[in-house]
């Protein structure tokens, strides 16, 4: 496994927004199959390295590579590109329902489009049932499928969630991004939410930025923290827990607290 090419490759990364150096010299690499985490205190920079790995954001410098590949990410081709994420917050459509957002993540391979639309060919239509049928499968595996047909404003907050998650999932992306997955969770539902990251394993690399520490370290197989747009340490959570700059950088807060 240690001597795997990456699956992704950050390489010197600087992002600045007017004069605030927001990201400087970030280097990292995900392994394929890894649960990476990203942590660090606010304003460190972290949704910023998503945004930038997303394309997003425009680094000033620094260069990313994706299964050995030059990466430049699209925005809108990120899914076709491999990779997924969902949002520190929720960023659902809140009048469409929960299979509808979730359909909604699988855009490249709905290949209806405008025109399809207009023609109403059965053989879009096909193509869209089947994209319904798996979207349906996703809210099932999530236990979430009577939600389904609800729209997902009427959805409590653990739900919509998860929902966020599976619409993130129904593309296939070989790398997800996860900003904040269990900010606003219950503890049960953490708990559940790490059960549910363990499971996809499986299927996906998973990336997450996340400020809750037991979560983080009962899940992630290593860890890389940010402090003022900087790597400060990058290890095991125990290496992680046990750095003096990670305690210094998190002076006042429960780093090791509940690990
Ligand atoms: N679009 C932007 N324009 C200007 N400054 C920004 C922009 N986005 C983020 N910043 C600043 O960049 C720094 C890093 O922000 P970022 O959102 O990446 O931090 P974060 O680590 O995700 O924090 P949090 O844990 O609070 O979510 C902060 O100082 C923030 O104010
Ligand atoms: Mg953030």
């Amino acid at each position: 496994m240690a001597q795997q090419a990456p699956l992704l490759r950050v390489d010197e990364l600087n992002v600045s927004f007017g004069g605030l150096k927001v990201l400087q010299a970030v280097s990292l690499e995900v392994t394929e199959g890894e649960v990476l985490g990203v942590i660090g205190p606010n304003g460190a920079g972290k949704t910023t390295l998503f945004n930038t790995i997303c394309g997003f954001v425009r680094p000033d410098s620094g260069a990313l590579s994706f299964d050995g590949h030059r990466l430049v990410p699209r925005p809108h081709r990120l899914t076709r590109q491999g990779i997924a994420r969902t949002l520190q917050g929720l960023g659902l459509f809140p009048n469409l329902s929960a299979l509808d957002n979730v359909a909604a993540g699988a855009t490249h391979r709905s290949r209806t489009g405008p025109v399809g639309a207009l023609l109403a060919s059965p053989w879009a239509e096909r193509h869209e049932l089947r994209l319904r049928d798996q979207a349906m499968g996703m809210l099932e595996q999530f236990g979430i499928a009577d939600a389904a047909h609800r729209p997902c404003a009427s959805l409590p907050y653990g739900i919509r969630k998860r929902v966020a998650l599976a619409r993130a999932l129904i593309s296939e992306p070989r790398l997800l991004l996860l900003d904040e997955p269990a900010a606003g969770l219950s503890a049960a539902e953490t708990a559940e939410l790490a059960d549910i990251v363990r499971g996809l394993r499986q299927r996906t690399t998973v990336m997450l930025v996340e400020h809750h520490m037991e979560f983080v370290m009962n899940l992630c197989d290593r860890l890389v923290v940010l402090d003022f747009g900087e790597v400060i340490a990058t290890g095991t959570p125990a290496q992680v827990r046990e750095d003096p700059a990670v305690q210094r950088a998190y002076l006042g807060e429960a780093v090791a607290a509940d690990a």
